[in-house]
């Protein structure tokens, strides 16, 4: 595992600089944009609506929790709206996150949520019923195989893990990336990817997952991996 999984000093997700990412959590300039530092293309890799994310599951959202019976642990949860959505459903739900301004909001609508790194020590290693990777968060660490792997440990024998993946495919990119919003409030690098499909089940398989089921809805794309025995 490299030092920007282990060490809380790398910058994650939108967080360093001008910190746009806590800047739209606060709802100040609520559309965020996600570039990798090493591309010339002025056009970003995602343009990403926080607002989505500060607001009540959607119905594709709500749609990723069918057929989940077990304890749902919510993986980079921002403000909580699938614990939230989770826990409405009768699921025992955690949500973990290092974005301190994250937390704090989930926490100020009584969700529980941890401050800490998905590879850190956490609660009930081993006995999720599932690990959810949604909105792009595959993307964490920078390296998918890494974060499958660690979610491997995370879940029960015969839980589940929910990625939301690229709509290409075969893409399968990992880069330093930064979160810009739209007056120029820029955040430190850090790294991350993207994941399709197809390139997910390829590198699931050679850890021991499989693909049980993805589906599409309102654009968005998902995959549901478990133990491949
Ligand atoms: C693309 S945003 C997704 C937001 C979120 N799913 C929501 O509903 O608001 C990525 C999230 O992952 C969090 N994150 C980044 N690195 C992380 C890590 N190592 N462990 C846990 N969360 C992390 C970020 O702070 C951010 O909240």
């Amino acid at each position: 595992m490299s030092d920007a999984m282990t060490d809380p000093a790398f910058a994650t997700f939108g967080s360093g600089g001008a910190e746009p990412y806590a800047r739209a959590l606060r709802r100040d300039d609520q559309m965020l944009y996600l570039r990798d530092v090493d591309s010339d293309s002025l056009t970003p890799s995602r343009a990403m609506d926080v607002s989505r994310w500060n607001d009540e599951a959607d119905a594709a959202d709500l749609g990723l929790l069918e057929g989940i019976h077990g304890a749902v642990l919510d993986i980079g949860c921002g403000p909580g709206r699938m614990v939230r959505a989770a826990m409405h459903r009768g699921l025992t739900a955690l949500g973990i996150d290092v974005s301190e301004t994250a937390v704090e909001i989930a926490r100020e609508s009584g969700l529980m949520v941890l401050n800490r790194s998905v590879f850190e020590r956490l609660p009930r290693e081993g006995l999720w019923g599932a690990a959810l990777l949604v909105d792009g968060n595959i993307g964490i660490g920078g390296d998918p195989s890494v974060l499958l792997e660690r979610c491997g440990e995370l879940i029960a024998v015969d839980g589940v893990i929910v990625v939301e993946v690229h709509a290409e495919p075969l893409r399968d990119h990992m880069y330093d990336g930064t979160v810009v919003n739209i007056s120029g409030h820029q955040s430190d690098a850090f790294p991350w990817a993207e994941i399709g499909e197809t390139a997910l089940i390829h590198r699931a398989m050679r850890i021991g997952l499989r693909l049980v089921q993805s589906w599409e809805i309102d654009g968005r794309f998902f995959c549901r991996l478990a133990r491949a025995t």
